[in-house]
């Protein structure tokens, strides 16, 4: 018998109580011993909820007590939950987390205090995709060119939407909210922060490099709008927001931003909550992961698999696949002013003349060279919407003609920007 305690029963927490109780013959002979969740731990303990597990308010009842061999912390945050598996390491208890959160900031902290004790968090990256297992065991053999895909159901739930269907963003987001798809604070989902905690945690398995999401570029799809949207439909893109490791020579370049892609890529045909991610392996080539990234049961599929594989094994591989240093290259983060893109641009100017050759010059002293170009005049005003595309520049360029542009009295709002996909 393996006792374990989930400590955080929400939408996930009560998912991996539901499916061990629902599908327990199954996974007591896959994992060959019964698994029987002994405590759950919540903060309002008066909280209807649908699960019948006892329920405690007192995370010390779970790391006190020695019978329990496994903990699952489901309770999300970065703080606390850090000293909750700290100290449930320390009891010598393993661990299993879809906290993606907390290992953005902590994966190389508890890989240094679990030691041998397992640590599965299978969960925290796409949800149910089996992701973690696919780059640490079966593509171990490969030298990682490069993982690109879409990492955060939420957003990728909501630009579905807004693409397909015209939703409204907040319509949209709170939809996504209430079907348990988004975080406790949604701009994490929204502004990409979501997606990076992944993607680090992903480019620690491909590469070992040790970055926190202030290392790398992050942007998220607040600002993309029904303009932006009938611009990538017009010209057979689709929008998505991506989370990109490439291995460039020694740099590691490491990213989350919409992008428009061709409406013919395998990824932009991955809808709702969907994610997808595309590995390239030097030896295996491109391999493609696809499934729910979000929701309860989906991610407490990942939990509970975490969970049948620690006590059918009783031990786990190293918690970030390297059994030694990584050091067989000096691989360093890709500075993010020399990631090079196409580039799309939308703005609202005054409808006047003069206008189009002063951005135009603007675009060229930078060396930005204009692909396709899209002007609309708003009915019974005097602002004209001005989309254009690019060919192959480079971001420093761009970042420096966006502060350029932005200067001139005749543009409205700023200037929004989408990288464009090859
Ligand atoms: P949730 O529905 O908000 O559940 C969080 C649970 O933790 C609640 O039961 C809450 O108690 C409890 N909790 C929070 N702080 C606590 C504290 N200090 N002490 C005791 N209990 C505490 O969140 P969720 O969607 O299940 O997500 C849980 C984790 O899984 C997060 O790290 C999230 O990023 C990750 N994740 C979620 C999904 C998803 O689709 N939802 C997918 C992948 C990964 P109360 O119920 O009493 O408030
Ligand atoms: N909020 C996350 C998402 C949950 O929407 O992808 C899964 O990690």
């Amino acid at each position: 018998m393996v006792n374990i305690a989930i400590i955080g029963v929400g939408t996930v927490g009560c998912s991996v109580a539901n499916i061990l109780k629902e599908n327990k013959e199954l996974i007591q002979a896959r994992a060959g011993k019964e698994i029987r969740v002994v405590k759950g731990v919540v903060r309002d303990i008066s909280k209807k909820r649908d699960v019948e597990i006892p329920l405690t308010t007192d995370i010390d009842e779970v790391l006190n007590d020695d019978s329990i061999d496994i903990v699952v912390e489901l309770m999300g945050g970065v703080d606390e939950p850090f000293k909750v598996v700290k100290l449930a390491l320390e009891k010598k208890k393993a661990v299993v987390t879809a906290n993606k959160a907390l290992l953005a900031y902590h994966r190389y902290d508890l890989q240094e205090i679990a030691g041998d004790i397992p640590i599965g968090y299978e969960a925290s990256v796409a949800g149910g995709i089996p992701i973690i297992n696919a780059l640490k065991v079966g593509l171990s053999a490969n030298e990682i060119t490069s993982i690109r895909g879409i990492m955060n159901g939420t957003s990728n739930y909501m630009l579905t939407k807004m693409i397909n269907d015209g939703v409204k963003y907040d319509d949209i987001l709170k939809e996504a909210q209430e079907l348990g798809y988004a975080e406790a604070d949604p701009t994490f989902d929204v502004g990409g922060f979501d997606a990076a905690h992944k993607l680090l945690i992903l480019a620690s398995i491909a590469y070992g490099i040790d970055a926190k999401p202030e290392d790398i570029l992050i942007e998220g799809i607040q600002n993309i709008n029904q303009d932006d949207i009938s611009f990538a439909g017009e010209f057979g893109y689709s929008i998505k927001l991506l989370g990109i490791a490439k291995k460039i020579n020694s740099n590691i370049e490491l990213r989350v931003h919409p992008v428009l892609i061709k409406q013919t890529q395998m990824i932009a045909k991955i809808d709702g909550v969907m994610n997808g991610i595309s590995v390239i392996g030097d030896k295996v080539g491109e391999t493609l992961y696809y499934g729910p990234g979000a929701g309860g049961d989906a991610t407490a599929s990942a939990v509970v698999s975490d969970i049948i594989e620690i006590v059918r094994a009783g031990k786990s591989s190293p918690m970030l696949g390297f059994k030694k240093p990584f050091k067989s290259e000096n691989l360093v983060l890709q500075n993010k002013e020399n990631i090079q893109s196409q580039y799309y641009f939308r703005m609202s100017v005054e409808d006047v003349s003069g206008v189009l050759a002063s951005i135009a010059k603007t675009l060229g002293d930078n060396n930005i060279s204009v692909d396709t170009f899209l002007q609309k005049v708003i009915e019974n005003s005097s602002i004209a919407t001005l989309q254009f595309s690019t060919h192959e520049c480079k971001e420093i360029d761009v970042k420096k003609a966006i502060s350029q542009i932005e200067k001139f009295d005749f543009v409205k709002d700023g200037v929004s920007m989408i990288r464009i996909e090859a």
